[in-house]
């Protein structure tokens, strides 16, 4: 495991997602949690949507055209946790953001 940055904390305001790809060819969804920065798998296992695009609700992850729901902590589909995405910690350091794959 190590550390690599992603983001700069100004990329996201609160409320949002982005894909970043702090290893080439490795998509992560990035999301500030209204002050909390998130990180989960960018592709959707339903149909490959990209989650970065997906609403923030508490502490989940919903993609807009089918709702299919993921816990941020856990990376558990709310409805079928046997559907589950890596999540990946995530730490702020100044105003870099850094993702540990
Ligand atoms: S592609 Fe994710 S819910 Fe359909």
């Amino acid at each position: 495991m190590k550390w690599f940055k992603a983001a700069l904390v100004s990329d996201l305001a609160s409320g949002e997602g982005k894909t970043v790809e702090p290893v080439p060819g490795r998509p992560i969804a990035l999301f500030n949690n209204h002050g909390t920065f998130q990180a989960i798998d960018n592709v959707c296992p339903h149909r490959g949507g990209f989650l970065s695009e997906g609403r923030l609700k508490e502490n989940c992850v919903i993609w807009p055209l089918h709702q299919w729901t993921f816990d941020l902590k856990t990376g558990e589909n709310i409805r079928n946790p046997q559907v589950k995405l890596r999540v990946y910690p995530v730490r702020v350091r100044g105003e870099d953001v850094w993702i540990e794959l």
